[in-house]
């Protein structure tokens, strides 16, 4: 009986070490369980002498504990084995950037192109200036010399406040005269917002959309410098090797006037639907501030000259990543969104 126990003691414990979690359980039943090997011992104690009764006892009470003994650390073992490989397979590398469950936000494209523009021009001696999306007639219109009957003006294009002599601005311009009004010269500022035009939407228009005015005035400012600002503006914000053209336009706060094209960035200036063929696509309106808007703000016109331009976010924006619907920037669909 002892050898037996001996060599059950020896089976079982090669049988565990190789056995995995759910042979394991089964090797258990089949040495301790109710009708296990060593429980069929047990039982039969009655049968035999008092002494052999003790010494047969104690060998299958200690076989007993060895068995499971060794039967939980084998178990501790493969729960440590699973848990490493699972821990290996799960590894996270918190400086992954796929790590973060969560999307990230990121700035909205008409944002990033404001924020982009603005250190442009910041890098040019430029600061930036705050307007008011609610304005009065005198802001919008008559500081910037547009008269009372001027088409600009029409019920059509612009918002007015019910029952108030206040609008939402048609442009950032009435930026300029806040501007002109709080400071004396030397000026250079852009202002940056919101403005609203009562049209109707398409793929290039909608009721609400950003512009970026920009203003110098100083002794001795010339057309020129305006070529270059707006020059140097356009290569840093699209490349070196865009082509860009001032063609002679009116606004009625700048005199003269001109709008600047660029070659188009859809077609590389051959001619496609979006430039209607002729290779160029219009970014921005400038001109030399109208002496009528400096008296307008007491500036002495004799002795300062000044430019402006206004430039659209959302056109810009367009250009800049070939977006054909200005809407897509109002839908707020994130498949959209992420991609900037
Ligand atoms: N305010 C003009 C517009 O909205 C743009 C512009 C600004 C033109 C400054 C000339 C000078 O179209």
């Amino acid at each position: 009986m002892n050898n037996n126990i001996e060599e059950i003691v020896k089976e079982a414990i090669l049988q565990i070490k190789t056995a995995d979690l759910k042979t394991v359980e089964n090797i258990k039943i089949k040495y301790l369980g109710k009708n296990g090997a060593l429980t069929q011992i047990l039982k039969s104690l009655s049968n035999f002498s008092a002494k052999d009764r003790k010494n047969i006892g104690s060998k299958a009470n200690s076989a007993k504990s060895v068995i499971e003994n060794e039967i939980e650390s084998r178990k501790e073992t493969l729960r440590k084995t699973l848990l490493e490989e699972k821990m290996q397979k799960e590894k996270l590398d918190y400086s992954s950037d796929f790590y973060f469950p969560f999307s990230k936000g990121s700035f909205h494209p008409i944002m990033q192109t404001i924020q982009d523009i603005c250190s442009i021009f910041k890098s040019l001696g430029f600061s930036v200036a705050q307007g008011y999306e609610i304005e009065t007639q005198w802001y919008n219109f008559e500081a910037l010399n547009i008269p009372k009957n001027h088409p600009a003006r029409d019920v059509q294009d612009t918002f007015y406040l019910e029952g108030t002599e206040e609008l939402l601005r048609t442009h950032t311009s009435p930026g300029q005269i806040h501007v002109m009004e709080s400071q004396k010269p030397p000026v250079r500022v852009i202002v940056p917002g919101r403005v609203y035009r009562n049209e109707a939407s398409d793929a290039t228009h909608f009721s609400t959309f950003h512009q970026i005015e920009g203003l110098a005035v100083d002794e001795d400012i010339t057309f020129v410098d305006l070529k270059a600002v707006l020059s140097d503006f356009i290569h840093k914000f699209f490349g070196y090797g865009i082509d860009i053209s001032f063609r002679p336009s009116h606004f009625q706060f700048t005199e003269p006037s001109a709008e600047v094209d660029v070659q188009c960035v859809f077609c590389n200036g051959k001619g496609c639907r979006v430039c209607k063929n002729s290779g160029w696509i219009e970014l921005l309106g400038c001109g030399i501030v109208h002496p009528n808007v400096l008296k307008a703000v007491n500036y002495d016109s004799e002795k300062y000259t000044g430019y402006a331009f206004g430039l659209g976010v959302e056109r810009i924006t367009m250009f800049k990543y070939g977006i054909d619907d200005i809407r897509l920037f109002y839908e707020n669909d994130l498949r959209f969104l992420k991609q900037f």
